[in-house]
């Protein structure tokens, strides 16, 4: 690959240092993928700089005006603190005329609000779990048309962010309860979908027209209490104590039922497409015991750690980490936004 101009646009906590020594695995681990990222960038030969975005676009503006990045590597997950604004921010890249890696702000706008899309893939007939929302400031009603198990999320918020044990409830006191913590503690609408039972996969996808995917990735519970429903936790995600007492660990998904891997690959593609998305994503699923496959929710930009699911999984296809980070440098250089029609 030519030797590019990269401007990687970070989250203004997280501008990695260019060498770990003398940080702490805890202090690392806050912008280890911000690091992974840059320093295998440096290591492919790129010249790369490094922007902070907190609350204001000006630096991020004037760096494009004055260097002339070739692209703008995008790690941003949020701006100012809400999630739902990072399309933004990519929207301003784009009215710069400026190519970034990842997905376009209409598939992030799409897939980012989780009831939005799935009546998306309702449409589509892409089987996602029965849902209802409950809006902020509305009063509740108890779901009739769903049956409990119910699992209860933020419409918004990824990572886990405020999914617990007692996110999985079985009466309409708990899901009153449990939808109030979401209004009020996470801050958001609250969704409500029929909990599935079964195992959790993930499906990395990366392209613009022509789509690759990548192997079927499985979360592994590992020796979690039965008593406790398996799911993905904040904890499990991100307590690393946690996730070696249990042994929960994410791997390629061996012995799937027969027709379940084609149907994901499928589903995987129609998703991507008909959220609009581009770049690289990674689809969450779940597959009961009888073969029955719903996807839970598409990522956008997914986390791009070299030791995540994402790299890990394209590791397996023979997609070592710097082919990873340059094919998506690639996608982003030939997207074909909107501007290129008037001014190629
Ligand atoms: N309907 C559901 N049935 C069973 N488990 C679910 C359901 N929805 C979410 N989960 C569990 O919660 C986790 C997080 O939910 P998800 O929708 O993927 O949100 P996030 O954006 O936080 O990753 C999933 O990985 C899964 O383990
Ligand atoms: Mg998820």
């Amino acid at each position: 690959m030519k030797k590019l101009r990269v401007l990687v646009v970070v989250h203004a906590s997280l501008i990695p240092p260019e060498k770990l020594e003398g940080y702490s695995e805890k202090q690392i681990d806050e912008w280890r993928t911000e690091y992974d990222v840059t320093s295998t960038l440096r290591k492919m030969g790129h010249e790369v700089r490094c922007v902070g975005v907190l609350d204001s676009l000006t630096e991020l503006r004037t760096m494009i005006a004055d260097w002339k990045p070739d692209i703008a590597f995008n790690l941003l997950e949020e701006f100012d603190g809400i999630v739902t604004y990072d399309q933004h921010v990519v929207a301003f890249l784009e009215l710069l005329r400026q190519p970034y890696t990842g997905c376009n702000p209409r598939g992030l706008l799409l897939s980012r609000d989780k009831a939005l899309s799935k009546q998306l893939l309702a449409f589509h007939r892409i089987p996602t779990p029965q849902f209802t929302v409950f809006r902020r400031g509305t009063k509740f009603r108890p779901a009739r048309k769903l049956r409990f198990p119910l699992f209860v999320k933020s419409t918004v918020e990824d990572a886990s962010l405020g999914i617990a044990q007692a996110s999985v409830v079985d009466d309409v006191t708990k899901l009153k309860e449990r939808v109030e913590f979401v209004h009020e503690q996470v801050g958001s609408d609250a969704l409500v979908e029929e909990f599935i039972e079964g195992r959790e996969l993930y499906v990395g996808v990366l392209g613009n027209e022509r789509l690759t995917r990548l192997p079927v990735w499985e979360m592994v519970f590992g020796s979690m209490p039965e008593s406790l429903p398996a799911i993905a936790t904040r904890k499990v995600k991100w307590d690393k104590k946690y996730q070696t007492r249990y042994g929960i660990t994410t791997r390629a998904a061996a012995d799937l039922p027969p027709g379940v891997e084609t149907q994901l690959d499928k589903m995987s593609r129609r998703i991507y497409r008909a959220l609009g998305m581009s770049g690289y994503a990674r689809m969450d699923f779940r597959v009961t015991s009888e073969g029955q496959v719903y996807v839970l929710e598409a990522n956008a930009n997914p986390n791009l750690e070299a030791a995540e699911d994402f790299a890990q999984s394209a590791r397996a296809a023979g997609i070592a980490y710097d082919e990873l980070l340059a094919r998506l440098m690639g996608l982003g250089l030939s997207y074909q936004a909107e501007w290129r029609a008037y001014y190629g």
